[in-house]
């Protein structure tokens, strides 16, 4: 059977975020059909829009969510209809050379759904982060769905499908911060701020937010920050030595993704220290560093793509956490709106407005 359901597709670059009407199958094997209950929208889905991620228009968009499993294929038994998941894009393949060697976060085949979505006229779809949960169901391969205690709400749980998860774990997986460390994490949107909170959980001390705008670093300090830069205003990298000693920080966590924001981040950590690079660079971007400094400073400059997280281990991990009043995944939910709403809310991502829109469906 397919199933006829309302969705957020963009059908070419730089087109609005329209709501349209899209063909989803049943599952096959290796399969699960989703009913979607939360989707969060991340800066992810606008670079999708904008044509910086590649050119497979049209996108079905929509990535950080929450559902309900509505059906699997027949060899499914990881789970079952009625589960509460959160939806990941790492579904690990268990035979890579990553997975032989026991480290599934650097998997290299990671799996998504065999059978297309389309339009209605048949039209494929390509699903954001091969999820495309912007959708009343989506489907998607069956390692992609995490089942998580159905006691949180899903609008909050469902956002550590991407950002939040991502952030984090830039902080905890790729940055290892450790107990006493100093941590400064440039641009304090959904990502940057979950590194902050990150970064508390991982018992960091001294934890420096640095944004171009003051609303969101003040959002940053109900979420572990200790201190605050506007990096309008004044030199970062300055600033951060000033904050930690003169020294710089053990980790310093670019969530931007942008030249400047690298450097800053490059110059601003403490010898041996470690770089973290979460936030996205377009294909046009170049970096130029004097390569004496980067021998010089040692230490290691690390990407970290989502979050380097094993969703299995990290999201039931997190929901804990969430759950014990730990770590305060409700701050990042700055509005519920609907699907209509997804073109809109990437203009208040945009003016600064918003940590997270969340669609409810
Ligand atoms: N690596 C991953 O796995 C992964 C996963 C999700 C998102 N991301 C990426 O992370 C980045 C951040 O995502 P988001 O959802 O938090 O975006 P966002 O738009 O909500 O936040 C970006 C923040 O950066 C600030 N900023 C912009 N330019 C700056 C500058 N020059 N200096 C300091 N701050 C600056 C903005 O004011 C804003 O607060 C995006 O590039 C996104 O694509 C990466
Ligand atoms: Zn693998
Ligand atoms: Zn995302």
């Amino acid at each position: 059977m397919v199933h006829k359901v309302q969705a957020v597709v963009v059908r070419q670059k730089n087109a609005p975020a329209t709501v349209e009407t899209i063909l989803v199958p049943d599952p096959g094997p290796g399969e699960a059909l989703v009913d979607i209950i939360t989707c969060g929208v991340c800066h992810t889905d606008l670079h999708y829009q904008q044509g910086g991620i590649n050119d497979d228009f049209p996108f079905l968009l929509g990535h950080e969510a929450t559902g309900v499993v509505s059906a699997v294929g027949p060899d499914v038994t990881s789970v079952a209809p009625g589960d509460r998941v959160i939806l990941n894009w790492r579904a690990v393949c268990g035979e890579c050379r990553a997975c032989r060697r026991g480290q599934g976060q650097y998997c290299f085949n990671t799996h998504n759904a065999t059978q297309k979505m389309t339009l209605e006229d048949g039209t494929v779809l390509s699903p954001a982060l091969g999820i495309g949960a912007f959708a009343e169901k989506t489907l998607v391969a069956a390692g992609q769905c995490t089942k998580v205690d159905p006691a949180a709400d899903p609008a909050a749980v469902g956002l550590l499908g991407c950002g939040i998860m991502a952030g984090i774990g830039a902080a905890m997986n790729t940055g290892n911060v450790r107990q006493g460390d100093s941590v400064a994490v440039i641009g304090c949107g959904g990502v940057g701020i979950a590194a902050i909170a990150g970064a508390k959980l991982a018992g960091a001390t001294t934890i420096i937010a640095v944004d171009i705008d003051s609303r969101k670093t003040a959002l940053a300090t109900g979420l572990g920050a200790t201190h605050t830069i506007n990096s309008k205003d004044e030199d970062p990298v300055e600033a951060i030595r000033a904050l930690t000693g003169g020294n710089g920080a053990d980790v310093v966590i670019d969530a931007v993704g942008r030249p400047e924001t690298y450097r800053q981040a490059f110059y601003a950590r403490d010898l041996a220290g470690t770089v973290v690079l979460v936030g996205v660079p377009t294909p046009e971007m170049t970096l130029e560093l004097p390569l004496l400094d980067v021998f010089g400073r040692g230490g290691a400059l690390k990407s970290s793509w989502y979050g380097d997280c094993l969703p299995s281990r990290d999201f039931p991990m997190l929901v804990s956490h969430y759950l014990n009043g730990a770590l305060d995944l409700d701050a990042f939910v700055t509005e519920r709106i609907s699907l209509e709403q997804v073109q809109e809310a990437f203009q208040k991502m945009h003016e600064g407005t918003v940590l997270r829109s969340v669609v409810e469906l």
